[in-house]
């Protein structure tokens, strides 16, 4: 397996926000490091599929990963720095939404 970004670029109007990003990831536990505002969270949600680039490419195994939808969707888990939650759900309450939810998004 491989996640693979080619000069990847993201530009918010006059904010270069993540500039020419490229490497290869394979098999293994990697760090994104940076400091306050140096585009770890915008290269995050690209390689999520959540933003698309401005420029440049990501594939997995060869694929480009805004090609494959579901496909890759599968692939993936991603615990955001920040996210949304009903503070009067049990975690239990929790789950059983967004297993309602996955159903219904995947049954489609
Ligand atoms: N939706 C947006 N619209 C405009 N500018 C944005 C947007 N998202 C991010 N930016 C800008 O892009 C740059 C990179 O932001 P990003 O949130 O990716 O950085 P970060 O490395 O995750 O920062 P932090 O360490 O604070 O979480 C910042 O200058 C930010 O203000
Ligand atoms: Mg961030």
């Amino acid at each position: 397996m491989e996640l693979k970004m080619v000069e990847v670029s993201k530009q918010f109007q006059n904010v270069v926000a993540v500039d020419k990003v490229s490497y290869a990831l394979e098999k293994g536990v990697y760090g994104l490091l940076g400091i306050n505002g140096a585009g770890k969270t915008t290269l995050m949600r690209i390689l999520c599929t959540l933003l698309k680039p401005s420029s440049g490419s990501v594939t997995w195994d060869g694929k480009d990963i805004f090609t494959m939808y579901g496909e890759y969707r599968k692939l993936l888990g991603y615990l955001p720095q920040d996210f949304g939650y009903y503070p009067d759900f049990t975690v239990y309450d929790y789950l059983m939404y967004i297993a309602v939810y996955c159903q219904i998004a995947y049954c489609k």
